[in-house]
């Protein structure tokens, strides 16, 4: 296996030389690309060219995958969701949602693993539609003493609802009954892993903080997001078709940089399941 892998600023990392035949044949990859993605938070696996069923396949070498008979998600590989806003208005809605930085699952009982997207179709204009990327571990590492022992304790409830309503105050009905339909979830705001590393567990579904006035929880989850997405911390995609880039979700904020709801952009993508509840 002759595979490189260089180093992206701030945080990530681009592979060199894993074509589509060393990454679903060769036995070394799943533990190399998960251990490569352990210590860099971001993978990009450039211009790859992967279809679906090359993508689901690579993906159930590194774990359990995600399946879904629903809406978006493709009839022959289940493992599959296709990132489009134009499926209708109530998805466009949704898609809008990857807009603001997050980590995926906040309201699951152990949110996801990894996920990997490969690009399919691009806005026409460069300037829409990178994905970004930012570290919580190096967030949690920045905090002061101080402050690493005063939000030792500290729980956070994570609402889709109040994460939707940031963006649109006033959903429609149906919109209220989706995002219901998955209550909001405590969550440390500090994430003890099982490597020993603490992260910070924050993004646009981090409500407030319990036990503390709602607005000044409110407040200071604002200010931890913003501390821990400056532009410096910040590693930005630029897609080319074909691209993979895979994050590991349990230690990086994303989010999408806005594109056009007819840009026509189409992402695939698998969701790694996770094993490792926040504690
Ligand atoms: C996601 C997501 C960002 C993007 O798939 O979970 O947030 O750039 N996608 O489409
Ligand atoms: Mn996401």
């Amino acid at each position: 296996m002759d595979v490189t892998v260089n180093k992206l600023c701030p945080l990530g990392a681009e592979v060199l030389g894993a074509d589509i035949e060393t990454l679903l044949n060769d036995e070394q990859i799943p533990a190399f690309v998960l251990d490569a993605l352990e210590e860099n938070g971001v993978l990009v696996f450039p211009e790859l060219g992967f279809d679906d069923a090359q993508q689901a396949a690579f993906c159930r070498r590194l774990g359990d995958t995600v399946k879904k008979d629903q809406k978006g998600w493709s009839k022959e590989f289940p493992d599959v969701f296709n990132i489009a806003m134009d499926q209708d208005r109530k998805a466009g809605a949704y898609m809008k949602g990857t807009f603001a930085w997050h980590i995926d699952g906040m309201t699951s009982e152990v949110p996801a693993k990894a996920t990997v997207l490969t690009g399919r179709v691009l806005p026409a204009s460069k300037e829409e539609g990178n994905t970004e990327f930012a570290s919580t571990y190096a967030a949690y590492d920045r905090l002061s003493d101080e402050e690493k022992e005063r939000f030792a304790g500290l729980k956070v409830v994570h609402s889709l609802e109040v994460s939707h309503r940031r963006d649109n105050p006033n959903p429609s009905e149906e919109d209220l009954a989706r995002l219901r339909a998955e209550p909001p979830k405590v969550q440390p705001l500090v994430w003890m892993h099982r490597t020993g590393q603490r992260s910070l567990v924050i993004g646009t579904t981090a409500a407030y903080i319990e036990g503390m006035p709602e607005e000044e929880g409110a407040e200071l989850l604002a200010e931890l997001l913003e501390r821990s997405t400056k532009p410096e911390y910040v590693y930005s995609h630029e897609w080319s078709v074909g691209d993979m880039v895979i994050w590991d979700n349990r230690g990086v904020l994303h989010r999408a940089l806005p594109y056009d709801e007819d840009s026509g952009r189409e992402m695939h993508r698998v969701t790694i399941v996770g094993d490792e509840p926040i504690q």
